[in-house]
């Protein structure tokens, strides 16, 4: 069962933009990004490439433009496009009334 935490409001938030989270306890920092249809997705904030802030990239579609090397990687499943091949893990994220809540991404974290 995932445990739910707040985040911020779907304000806090550019279309086609992005926030980073730090959750804290050494976890990996997280961004959250909205499109221009208003889905929400998270990721850890680093390419599958050399681990470029995806959370700097340019949001076009469902996919993120890695700021560094311009690879393209697939919000929905952190998947490298095209030729690239590699795999930024995904956090699942929902939203309640204007609420951004993420799951804690248990299998990032440092057993507590
Ligand atoms: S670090 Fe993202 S494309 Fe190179």
């Amino acid at each position: 069962m995932n445990d739910w935490i707040d985040i911020g409001t779907l304000a806090d938030i550019p279309q086609r933009g992005a926030r980073t989270v730090q959750l804290g306890g050494g976890e990996k920092e997280i961004a959250v990004f909205r499109t221009g249809d208003d889905r929400l997705f998270a990721l850890v904030n680093e390419c599958p490439h050399k681990k470029g802030p995806l959370s700097q990239g340019i949001v076009h579609g469902h996919n993120v433009a890695c700021p560094l090397h311009n690879w393209t990687i697939a919000l929905q499943t952190g998947q490298a496009q095209g030729a690239d091949t590699g795999c930024t893990p995904t956090i699942a994220v929902k939203q309640e009334n204007d609420r951004i809540l993420i799951a804690r991404p248990v299998a990032l974290s440092d057993a507590a």
